[in-house]
């Protein structure tokens, strides 16, 4: 393992910037062949700072090639979060003979002298693949006289009423806005009051139809996340909403709170747009951090990654809608397997044991049992990181994981309440220095970060009775 890869810590499957600070996926949108991932990025420091949209495209959903930074800052302000969409029938009048891209983002411009923030809705459209980009030349297109968190547009072609639709955060809320051109926008309805959680601001909304598994059924799933709030112990997250939408109002199915991830390090995802109707996937990405350390975490200088992308399916379990994820299938071509793992019992002190050594691999293992069982993770002989299962709840702890000094906050356990009591089935992506649990099938996902001197040198099963049922290990 050359020292260089352990110091930078950095990710082989996943996207990270070359250097310097990232946060929020911004603009995914698939077009022409490609896929555009842009983000937050501060070009001039590894921490947040001065906002721009970095770029990188992909062909596959793995391997990205870094672009010029699309969005600079401007007499408006800082470039926030937003959206991209292919606007094909021209409704904009921006395009000449071919359809285009239009990012619609957030201008932040900092209060004077104790003032607030002002901050507002723009576009700016290319007609070269998203390479070079013009600012509209009417900017800001949406303003609000007294709404101070005003921002992360989220926006869509409704095909129902023929116009698009603006999903915005507003401090406690979302609100809807509505318009045929993305260039006039009207105001429909505001959602949030009394429903999910307010534990913090309410940022990066998103909105999209879904057909529920197995059903001839579909509903609308609203994405929002929530800020950090240094009096709540997780930090920043996010949850989801199912529910109606006519265009105009959203109806929530339910008021109680459905996490997207269990891990404290999936934030601000959003799903891509303009994903062609043939393929029909619904692509997540999210910010593989947390609000609580994210300027602190080990990287030097770079900062931050995006969870691995994502398919989202929506599924009813007895009447509760419930989204599930899988890595892209994409995924799966980047690795294969190298190891078979064979059905066998585990005893007392007799752990089963598979050397890695890899700075990378997936995992299927599935483990049933009435007794607790544990996975552990050995980065060295000191560093480790340790999945328990008991009674159907699952818990991560990476106290002992290697650097952890950076937060107070960083070493509390994660957990995951299992829909099952006595059986688990986790497939597990670790690459280099993070680890993606995707539960069940999916059913939960927890993704977090790890910072441990060297790669996972194996993987050990232990419990004083459980049985390990056929599964596998891949590397790239
Ligand atoms: C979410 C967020 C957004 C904002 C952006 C600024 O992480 O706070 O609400 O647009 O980051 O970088």
């Amino acid at each position: 393992m050359e020292l260089q890869h352990v110091q930078h810590y950095r990710p082989h499957l996943h996207f990270a910037p070359s250097k310097n600070w990232m946060n929020d996926p911004n603009g995914m949108v698939y077009f022409a062949g490609e896929y555009h991932l842009f983000f937050q990025h501060n070009p001039y420091d590894s921490i947040w700072g001065p906002m721009h949209w970095g770029h990188a495209v992909s062909k596959n959903l793995i391997e990205w090639e870094e672009l010029e930074i699309a969005l600079y800052p401007d007499e408006l302000g800082t470039i926030f979060s937003g959206s991209c969409v292919v606007d094909w029938e021209n409704t904009s009048g921006l395009f000449n003979n071919e359809p285009g891209l239009v990012a619609v983002f957030t201008h932040h411009k900092d209060g004077r002298e104790g003032q607030s923030p002002k901050q507002s809705q723009s576009i700016a459209y290319s007609t070269d693949k998203g390479r070079t980009w013009i600012k509209y030349r009417n900017n800001p297109i949406l303003t609000h006289e007294t709404k101070i968190d005003f921002r992360d547009p989220k926006v869509f072609w409704n095909e129902q009423d023929a116009r698009w639709v603006m999903v915005l955060a507003t401090g406690q809320s979302v609100s809807f806005y509505s318009s045929p051109n993305l260039l006039d926008w009207q105001f429909k309805s505001e959602f949030g009051e009394g429903s999910g959680s307010h534990e913090g601001v309410w940022e990066c909304p998103d909105l999209f139809k879904m057909d529920v598994e197995h059903a001839k059924e579909e509903k609308w799933v609203l994405l929002v996340s929530i800020g950090d709030n240094p009096r709540y112990e997780k930090g920043s997250r996010t949850q989801y909403f199912t529910g109606s939408f006519d265009g105009s109002r959203f109806v929530p199915d339910h008021t109680h709170i459905k996490w997207l991830d269990y891990g404290k390090d999936n934030y601000a995802g959003v799903s891509f747009s303009d994903i062609p109707k043939e393929d029909g996937r619904r692509i997540y990405i999210g910010w593989m951090s947390n609000w609580r350390y994210a300027n602190h975490v080990p990287t030097g200088h770079w900062r931050s990654q995006m969870t691995i992308p994502r398919e989202l399916s929506l599924h009813n379990i007895n009447g509760e809608y419930r989204l599930r994820q899988q890595p892209v299938r994409e995924f799966d071509d980047y690795v294969r397997k190298v190891t078979n793992i064979h059905k066998q019992r585990i005893e007392k002190n007799q752990a089963i044991t598979y050397d890695i050594n890899r700075p990378c691999f997936e995992a299927e293992l599935t483990v049933s049992g009435t007794d607790p069982f544990t996975i552990t993770l050995r980065h060295t002989d000191i560093q480790y990181t340790v999945m328990t299962f008991a009674e159907g709840v699952l818990q991560v702890d990476r106290s002992q994981s290697g650097n952890v000094s950076f937060s107070e906050n960083f070493s509390h356990i994660q957990e995951v309440v299992t829909s099952c009591p006595d059986k688990l089935k986790l497939r597990m992506i670790v690459d280099s220095f993070s680890l993606e649990l995707f539960i069940n099938d999916g059913e939960q996902a927890l993704t977090c970060l790890l910072y441990p001197d060297s790669v996972c040198a194996s993987i050990s099963i232990s419990s004083d009775d459980a049985i390990v049922h056929d599964g596998y290990l891949s590397t790239p």
